[in-house]
């Protein structure tokens, strides 16, 4: 960080310089913090794709090597490997947690995985068919009222409960909203239970039908949350940093993060890849029919789950899910032709000009549905799975900023190009 070498900038004949900043993996950046100051202009950069927003110690991401690391470690050592609740800890804390520290982590989200139970009723108020990802953001948001105490937040203990409720009661009404969504009463929470055996059970358990609990099922589950747990400054975790920039509450901040991931194209992502690879099986569109549609300018549609702002190759979490994917629906014995159908539109697309030239390859979104389906979750709960890996996250973006005595409201400016000064008649 910092250090002795300068970038220089000449406006109007005058020569500026200003530092330039290299992260601990040599990434490196113009710090332009002073430059209005300095020189009376700003940047313009919309949709920030060369804008550093912060530096940050979380998670690296190489878009050109397809590397992603959690506090330094490999996201292969860790899906598959470890348990959510564990990344969730070394995202939150910064190191996977020891015995001790993993077993009081336990405890606590037994001890805030009921909801409150006035807040169940809320679930009746919702018209039939909303989206999850709705009611999920409205139900997070009402939190606050629930829990005043996070307007104060102050103390590292306050601020590690609410993170824990956040995590343990995000699951519940996530299940709640699922069973409300199909006519079944809820299921409530074990202690005896795992944090994603819970999950699992409290989604598929009903009077009628108990639910076995798969220990491979449980598995995997474990691995997608890890593999969505963080994404450095993607859009939801700007949408927290910038929300919770204004000294927000935790629960509004997060479900501002809800909101922006739910969209398409974002978390969304996950949702419209099965509802194209539907339309396609149904005869709809052939594959190469729909290559060619994503191809043409003049149609909005796009390769849904392909390309990615950052990943200029292929993205190392679309790998272990497709991976995993496979030896899945293997074991579970079933047969999805959409699977088929992904893996015909990726070989497709991968050995097109136009992809290879724009280097657009699978992401994140585009394995992770056939595998959710696979796993009996229905199509709009994906992004609430998505939302459900990525709290650990956002929360530890979060703490990381208000944790920073140098973090500031964030404003950006713009180049206003609307009419000038018009008095009125
Ligand atoms: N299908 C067809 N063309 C594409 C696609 C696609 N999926 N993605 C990008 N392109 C084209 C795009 O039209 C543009 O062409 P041109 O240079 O001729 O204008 C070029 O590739 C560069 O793309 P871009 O839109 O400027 O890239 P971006 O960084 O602004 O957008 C993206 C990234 C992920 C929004 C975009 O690739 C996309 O819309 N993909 C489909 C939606 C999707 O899968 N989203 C999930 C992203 S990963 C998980 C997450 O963030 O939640």
């Amino acid at each position: 960080m910092g250090g002795t070498h300068f970038a220089e900038l000449k406006i109007d004949g005058k020569t500026f310089k200003f530092p330039i900043v290299v992260g601990t993996e040599g990434e490196k950046a113009i710090d332009i913090s002073t430059l209005r100051k300095e020189t009376g202009y700003v940047t313009l950069d919309p949709s920030f794709a060369n804008t550093g927003a912060c530096c940050s110690e979380i998670t690296y991401v190489n878009g050109e090597c397809g590397i992603l690391r959690y506090r330094g470690i490999p996201i292969e050592d860790l899906a598959g490997k470890k348990l959510f609740i564990e990344v969730a800890y070394l995202l939150l804390h910064g190191n996977l947690p020891t015995e001790d520290q993993y077993k009081q982590f336990s405890i606590l989200l037994n001890d805030h995985s009921l909801l409150h139970e006035d807040m169940r009723h809320f679930f009746d108020g919702f018209p039939r068919g909303s989206h999850p990802m709705h009611i999920m953001s409205t139900m997070i948001n009402s939190m606050a009222t629930f829990y005043p105490n996070v307007d104060t937040l102050s103390l590292s203990e306050d601020i590690d409960t609410t993170a824990t409720r956040l995590i343990s009661t995000f699951r519940t009404m996530a299940a709640f909203a699922y069973k409300k969504s199909i006519g079944e009463p809820p299921v409530y929470p074990r202690s005896d239970l795992s944090y994603c055996a819970n999950f699992l059970n409290m989604m598929f358990d009903s009077p009628v039908k108990p639910y076995k609990i798969d220990p491979e099922i449980v598995d995997v589950m474990n691995l997608l949350l890890i593999i969505h747990a963080d994404h450095e400054q993607n859009c939801s975790t700007t949408t927290v940093r910038t929300i919770g920039s204004a000294q927000v509450n935790l629960y509004a901040t997060i479900s501002a993060g809800v909101s922006a991931l739910s969209g398409p194209l974002h978390g969304g992502a996950n949702q419209a890849v099965i509802e194209m690879l539907k339309k396609i099986h149904s005869g709809g569109h052939s594959a190469a029919q729909f290559i060619e549609m994503a191809k043409n300018k003049n149609n909005p549609l796009k390769l849904m789950g392909f390309g990615h702002r950052v990943y200029k190759s292929y993205d190392p979490r679309a790998k272990i899910i497709k991976e995993a994917t496979r030896r899945i629906l293997k074991r579970l014995e079933v047969k999805d032709p959409l699977l088929d159908i992904a893996m015909e539109l990726e070989a497709k697309a991968l050995s097109d000009s136009y992809f290879i030239e724009k280097k657009l390859y699978p992401n994140v979104d585009f394995y992770s549905g056939i595998l959710y389906r696979a796993l009996g979750f229905p199509t709009n709960m994906f992004t609430v799975l998505f939302a459900l890996g990525r709290l650990p996250g956002w929360i530890a973006h979060w703490k990381e900023m208000v944790s920073d005595d140098s973090s500031k409201i964030v404003r950006p400016r713009q180049i206003y190009t609307g009419r000038t000064l018009t008095h009125l008649e």
